[in-house]
């Protein structure tokens, strides 16, 4: 059975070959774009740490949702940048919101695109946690009310699926029953079942002006050292009602893909965060890394470690090139 019997380079000797031997391959289909909208007019403004992604107003929206429908992409996935925050975070759950404004017009624009929504406090309170703040504590229950109430009027909007991103616990059940109760027991979760408390986030928070004011995110989102820890919490979400579970990040957390891929046999996202981006694009700026080969196979990984579906910043470029 050994060498020279047996030759690994035999498969790879052509092109053909290696595209017969192949184990997994990216698609469109499995990618998920993330948008910042912003509340006011005209807006189109680019995100310094994020090189080829913008803030935009709504009526920018549409010719961008146009040219993800033509590029065949099949999802997105809103953050919303209000124009007001408070410490209860009341434009989060505002009819007329920025995000839910902005899934009506996606909805009329191009009623096939599925449209997520991230269900997250940060970017609606003044202090920028992702819930209720009282003496300077993170309240997990007093959080839940409101975390139902934005997914519930994302999904009055006409959002497909929502996602929460607080990390709170219960969330998932919290807004499952708020959800089934208001009419909407097709809406879908996908729940980011396993945050890292990462310090890729960084260009995201500039992105969607939700750095915390005080303080860190490590009470509720993840210790960067548990994999097993992050099992326990995607079959608590799947418990709790969750179609979808995410591990966020997914290049530094690859192993936690398959991990709960492989615990869970459930849908599983993996979020290619904003840090991420940022590093292959600096390097590539450089002439240091080549950005196209290093995105292929960085995205090839995060599928061949487990998952479904891979939210991107590069979702346009890549299905551009595939
Ligand atoms: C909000 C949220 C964050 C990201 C997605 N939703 C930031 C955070 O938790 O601080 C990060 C996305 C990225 O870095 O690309 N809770």
């Amino acid at each position: 059975m050994y060498f020279p019997t047996y030759r690994m380079r035999r498969m790879r000797r052509t092109p053909t070959l290696r595209r017969m031997m192949r184990e997994t391959a990216l698609s469109p289909d499995d990618l998920i774009y993330p948008l910042f909208v912003s509340h006011g007019e005209n807006v189109k403004r680019p995100i310094a740490s994020m090189p080829g992604c913008e803030q935009l107003s709504i009526g920018n929206l549409l010719p961008e949702v146009r040219e993800i429908q033509r590029l065949g992409i099949p999802a997105v996935l809103l953050f919303g940048i209000p124009s007001h925050k408070d410490s209860a975070a009341s434009s989060a759950y505002d009819a007329e919101g920025v995000v839910q404004l902005a899934v009506r017009a996606i909805k009329d624009e191009a009623p096939d695109l599925v449209v997520i929504t991230d269900v997250c406090l940060c970017e609606y309170m003044d202090h920028g946690h992702c819930g209720v703040v009282q003496d300077g504590e993170i309240v997990n229950d007093m959080t839940l009310e409101l975390l139902a109430k934005m997914a519930v009027s994302h999904a009055e909007a006409g959002a497909d699926i929502v996602a929460p991103s607080d990390m709170m616990d219960g969330r998932v059940a919290a807004i499952r029953a708020a959800l089934d109760d208001d009419g909407f027991s097709d809406s879908v979760i996908m729940a980011y079942s396993a945050k890292f408390a990462s310090a890729f986030y960084g260009p995201f928070r500039d992105a969607a002006e939700s750095p915390p004011m005080f303080g860190d995110r490590k009470s509720y989102q993840m210790d960067p050292a548990n994999g097993e820890e992050a099992v326990r919490e995607a079959l608590l979400d799947i418990e709790e009602g969750a179609d979808i579970v995410m591990v966020k990040p997914a290049l530094a957390y690859l192993d936690v893909v398959k991990m709960v891929k492989q615990e869970t046999k459930f849908p599983l996202a993996a979020y290619n965060v904003s840090g991420e981006y940022a590093m292959i694009k600096a390097a590539a700026a450089k002439g240091w890394l080549d950005e196209r080969a290093c995105v292929m196979e960085a995205l090839l990984s995060i599928k061949r470690a487990g998952a479904d579906l891979i939210i991107s910043y590069w979702t346009k470029d890549l299905a551009g090139w595939l």
